[in-house]
């Protein structure tokens, strides 16, 4: 009998135990996934991605004092009895929409922050299926079909690993892993032929930068088993993924939407405001105020 060939991809790990000193003090007490866009946490934004690409089963990767992420995900009983007494059908809906059944959402430690590679390897243990997609929350992404979800559905047509990317400018690829394609190929999906973790901008392979949505095989977890560490002294993510090149099929999906690094002030700001625009309740009023404050 020929084995089954996995279309759907069911698991995703969210990485969620880094300290966030980038957006000190703010994070000293609060989890950078539970700062606001609008009125709604930055995970909240990669979960619902994940649901509309049909992921099941959500897996955090969380640390000591993020505790707020996985009560963000679960039952409250009292409030919902409290909104229902209240007849506040809104709200009940909202607390609906982020509700799992038992055993949904998972939550694993990564005890030392020994960068995102260990982060992800820590949550071996809970994957079964041959592929399962990582997100990276800091990295919000707007697009009407979630950028997830068209990952998926590239996976659907053709199995292998992938990398979401996008053009940056050549003076912000240290920021990020750079990817080398064959750029001729006029394709969403291109042949990733090296990948190289926060490279010096004289020393990238490309300006097409890695951002936080990956399909991975189970196969990564042995590889980061054996990942030294590398760029920052950290196991990387990247320097698995380069080790993957030649023994999966391996894509760097150029994806649409407009993507926001909401583990920065400037990001945070960008990202309030473009999801606020596109809010029926406030984005007049918004508008005049961005106009008040001569920004068009
Ligand atoms: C991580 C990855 C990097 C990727 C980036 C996308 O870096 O290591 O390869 O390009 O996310 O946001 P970090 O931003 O966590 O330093």
């Amino acid at each position: 009998m020929q084995p089954k060939i996995q279309t759907k991809i069911r698991k995703a790990i969210f990485p969620v135990a880094g300290m966030g000193t980038r957006l000190l003090p703010q994070t000293k007490v609060v989890p950078k996934e539970m700062l606001p866009i609008l009125d709604k946490p930055i995970i909240q934004y990669a979960v619902e991605e994940a649901i509309e690409a049909g992921i099941e089963e959500f897996i955090f990767v969380s640390s000591k004092g993020k505790n707020a992420i996985e009560d963000h995900f679960d039952a409250h009983p009292e409030l919902v009895s409290m909104l229902q007494n209240r007849s506040k059908v809104k709200e009940l809906k909202i607390l609906e929409d982020i509700s799992f059944t038992p055993g949904q959402v998972a939550v694993v430690r990564q005890p030392y922050p020994l960068g995102l590679g260990h982060a992800v390897w820590c949550a071996r243990h809970l994957i079964d299926d041959d592929y399962f997609a990582v997100l990276l929350p800091d990295d919000v992404i707007m697009n009407k079909i979630s950028c997830l979800a068209q990952m998926s559905s590239a996976f659907a047509e053709k199995q292998g690993a992938y990398a979401a990317i996008m053009e940056v400018a050549p003076s912000q690829i240290h920021l990020y892993g750079a990817i080398a394609t064959d750029l001729s190929q006029d394709k969403k999906s291109l042949p990733i032929a090296n990948i190289v973790e926060k490279p010096k901008k004289e020393e990238a392979p490309s300006n097409l930068a890695v951002i936080g949505r990956y399909i991975l095989p189970k196969s990564i977890f042995g590889i980061l088993e054996q990942t030294p560490k590398g760029a920052g002294g950290e196991i990387q993510l990247t320097d698995a993924l380069k080790a993957l090149i030649g023994r999966v099929p391996f894509y760097g999906h150029v994806f649409e939407g407009a993507r926001f690094d909401c583990g920065t002030k400037l990001g945070l700001v960008e990202a309030n405001i473009a999801f606020g625009l596109q809010q029926d309740d406030i984005k007049d009023d918004l508008k005049k105020i961005l106009k008040q404050y001569g920004a068009f």
